[in-house]
């Protein structure tokens, strides 16, 4: 492995006013990439609502860099995770991103070899395949703000262990119904996605109508020490809410009361973007497919009794706003591509950008002097 790169990583992970952003490799090698990959496959990653996986042999699958996860509700309501690949010849069991299994079983589309909710083979002899006592392979699942989590490989933190924001706990959130869930590729790598997240100073120019409604000039970030970042955008007087009428229309509210007038962005780090707004919650889902290539799952989540037909005020704000980052994201892939590119300081207003950068330098350091 080149190590030069990997000793420039250095800068990012300096003090804010004299670090350097990272390096053009981190975007566009594949060297970089199979660092990405050890990263995703050791954290937790979003998989769905509660809600939606609420009933006896609810199933869930997460395509994450080659691995298919399965997290499926089991008959005593406890969640389980699985590699989806049959312990006999290693034929995925199920298809598409999610289902329901009504005999409470997974069921070998190849040989028929069946699976109980705890992943253990059963009645081997039905299928005259000698592999009794064969389990799926487990992964890792945690249930936390409403939201399911699972990690190929032990994380290093269990989730309940990572300081959260304190604006995830106090929301609605377990009270959510998903309105929209779309999903779309950006021609960027995955951490443009994220540092595009994690700024705001664009909004004038990308976003003119976010601007006007969270202004660049009254936003913050957080750094919560661990997985976590945040950040804060105060509303402007007038606006009920980040819409595209501005207003409630008769939605309830998911945040508390004393984040009503301001929208919490927090990410998990390092696939997870949500923004819990007055009266909803945006949950993007970054997954790497390769160097320079990203699918984002995006959904809306409302509260479950808030109306449906108030729903389009928001898919028409969020889908603009959404083609504008990918938009500019992708513009951005093709100007740190070059050859002849290198990263320069940080501004002020860059701090939350620095924040996961050096998550993200912090970990590759770590990595590559563990290969
Ligand atoms: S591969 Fe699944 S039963 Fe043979
Ligand atoms: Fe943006």
């Amino acid at each position: 492995m080149d190590r030069d790169w990997l000793e420039r990583l250095r800068s990012t992970t300096a003090e804010h006013a004299d670090a350097r952003q990272l390096p053009r490799e981190a975007f566009v090698t594949q060297a970089a990439f199979d660092l990405d990959r050890s990263i995703h496959l050791s954290a937790w990653l979003p998989v769905c609502h509660v809600s939606e996986i609420a009933f006896p042999g609810a199933f869930f699958a997460v395509e994450v860099l080659g691995e298919r996860l399965l997290v499926v509700r089991g008959a005593d309501l406890e969640l389980g995770a699985f590699f989806d690949r049959c312990a006999h010849r290693g034929t995925p069991l199920t298809e598409g991103e999610q289902g329901r299994l009504e005999r409470l079983e997974l069921v070998c589309p190849y040989h028929g070899l069946a699976y109980d909710l705890r992943g253990r083979a059963r009645e081997p002899h039905a299928t005259r395949l000698a592999v009794g006592g064969r389990t799926l392979e487990r992964a890792w699942v945690a249930e936390r703000f409403g939201f399911v989590f699972v990690a190929a490989r032990e994380p290093a933190r269990s989730l309940h262990d990572e300081v959260a924001p304190p604006w995830l706990e106090r929301g609605s959130l377990h009270a959510l119904r998903l309105a929209r869930r779309v999903r779309y590729e950006v021609l960027a790598n995955w951490k443009l996605c994220v540092e595009n997240f994690q700024e705001s100073h664009h909004f004038a120019s990308v976003h003119p109508r976010l601007e006007r409604l969270t202004p660049f000039s009254r936003s913050s970030s957080h750094d919560f020490g661990g997985r976590f970042l945040g950040g804060s955008m105060e509303l402007v007087d007038g606006a009920e809410t980040v819409s595209e009428s501005a207003s409630l229309l008769g939605r309830r509210f998911v945040a508390a009361e004393q984040d009503r007038r301001t929208v919490r962005d927090a990410h998990l780090f390092p696939g997870w973007l949500t923004s819990l707004q007055p009266d909803y919650f945006l949950s993007y889902r970054v997954q790497p497919l390769d160097p320079g290539r990203t699918r984002v799952v995006a959904e809306i989540f409302v509260h479950a009794e808030s109306p449906r037909a108030a729903e389009e005020d928001l898919f028409v704000f969020w889908d603009r706003t959404n083609a504008e980052d990918r938009s500019i994201c992708e513009r951005q892939q093709r100007g740190v591509s070059a050859a002849s590119y290198g990263p320069g300081p940080y501004g002020p207003s860059e701090d939350g950008v620095h924040a996961f950068d050096r998550l993200v330098a912090t970990e590759y350091l770590r990595l590559a002097a563990t290969v």
